[in-house]
Order: structure tokens, then sequence, then C-alpha cells
């Protein structure tokens, strides 16, 4: 199954424009040595500073993030370089659809039972409000409240990219891989160090530039998603590991070899 192709046709088919992945050495853009995700090429269309060629883009953009490096090498999930799906919408649609494509994709074209999937959405902090719409729609598309985490900004607020720019509240999509991958503690759920709950999808607010010390709004209200390919790979060849995909088998083969 080629999940990059099934991805980028799903969102064409939904009035995307796809675009190639940019390189990994951001042009003009001071603010990262190396792109750490799928937005980074996009940020003057965020910024209002340039037009986009559509206002619906998808791309499987290659990142390098060390942002999570201390993991590396421990967890089962943490990589430096991945492959990261995304779509992205600058002042067309916002929470509502975003929330309704994500959904429409994993159950509906990677035929990933809704059960299996919980979600984190942002809890507030100081001047940011707590989304409340997030969860509405979440219910509103069939996810069990019991199914919904609060998580505060440490964990459910993106961005942005390097030390200032776009950002926003974000709501998290975990795939369940079942209690025999739990730790067995009673709280353990989305969010827990263990291998059951594994995060695939973030979905990204995109309403706010942030310039070091202010979010001040942007010119209009964005998407910007973000799902590891490794990861979605990870749950629809039925192991918490990336490192058992089959992204991972010729080098793990080579290696051994
Ligand atoms: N820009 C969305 C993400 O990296 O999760």
């Amino acid at each position: 199954m080629d999940i990059r192709k099934i991805f980028l046709g799903y969102f064409q088919k939904n009035g995307h424009l796809i675009l190639p992945s940019a390189g990994l050495i951001p042009e003009n853009d001071p603010s990262v040595l190396l792109t750490t995700a799928g937005m980074q090429q996009f940020k003057p269309f965020y910024l209002g500073i340039k037009k986009p060629p559509k206002s619906r883009i998808a791309t499987v953009q290659k990142c390098f993030r060390t942002s999570d490096i201390d993991s590396v090498g421990y967890t089962e999930r943490h990589l430096t370089f991945f492959e990261m799906l995304g779509n992205f919408s600058f002042g067309d649609y916002f929470k509502e659809e975003a929330i309704k494509y994500s959904l429409d994709f994993m159950v509906n074209n990677l035929m990933i039972p809704i059960e299996k999937l919980w979600v984190g959405v942002f809890s507030g902090e100081g001047e940011l409000f707590a989304d409340k719409e997030s969860e509405k729609y979440w219910i509103e598309n069939g996810i069990d409240q019991k199914k919904i985490y609060w998580f505060d900004k440490k964990e459910n607020f993106w961005g942005p990219a390097g030390d200032t720019g776009p950002c926003g509240p974000c709501t998290e999509i975990y795939y369940d891989f079942g209690e025999k991958f739990g730790c067995g503690k009673k709280d353990c759920g989305p969010g827990c160090d263990c291998e059951r709950f594994l995060e695939i999808w973030n979905l990204v607010f995109t309403q706010y530039d942030y310039n070091g010390s202010r979010y001040i709004d942007l010119p209009s209200k964005n998407i910007d998603t973000g799902m590891g390919l490794e990861r979605i790979a990870a749950v629809l060849e039925g192991t918490p590991s990336v490192f058992k995909t089959s992204l991972f088998k010729e080098i793990v083969e080579k290696i051994k070899e």
C-alpha cells in the first residue's frame, strides 16, 4: 500500500493542490537550520506576505527534527528524519472541515476502526482559550467524549518552528494498540510514556504569529496538519514500532548482513 499516494489522492479529490516536498535546507528562512515541518515552506502564505497558488495544498514533506533527540533510540517511535503527510488551508477551511477530513481519511480510506482512535485537545493557558470547538466537532464526527483528553500548551500548542512565526493550538489523533502494549497503570491513556497510544496526526489551527513575546492574530485562520508516515505505516502494519515497518525493513536487513 502506498500511503503517500493514497493521502495525496484523497486531498487532491478534496480540492487541494499537490506540491512536492521542499528541500531539507529551508530557503530564505534563518529561523531554523533544517526543515522541521510541512508548514515550513508555507510560512510566507500564513503570514500574508505571499499569496499561495491555491488556498488548499497537500504535501509529503521530508523533515529533520532534533526537538525529540533525547528520546531517539530509547523509544519505538521517535525519529530525527521522517516524512510528514500534511494538508494545509490558507484562510479556506478551518477546524470543522479539518477534523472531518482527518476522520474521513482514516476511517473510510485507510479503514482504521474509529474505536481505535483517541484525541487530545488544547486545555487553554493564559490568554489562549480552551478549545471547546474542536471537542464539539470530534464528538459530532463520532469520537466518544471519554476518548477526548485535554492537554496544556506544552503538548497541544504547536510552533512556532524556530523562535517566532505562525503557530496555534492543535488537536492530535492517537491510535490505541490495545492493552497488551500498555503499562497497565490506571491512568494510562494518550500521552502516556508506554507503547499503547501512538500519536499519529497533529491538526494545527494556525491563527497566531508569535513575535517572541506576544501572540498576534494572523490575517486569516489557517490549517497545518502533520501525520508521520512512519507512524501511520506502523498502525497499518500492526506494530507499535516504526523500526519494524516496511519503511525500515531493507535498512535493518542490510545492517544485519
Ligand atoms: N506542523 C504540524 C506538526 O509538525 O505537527
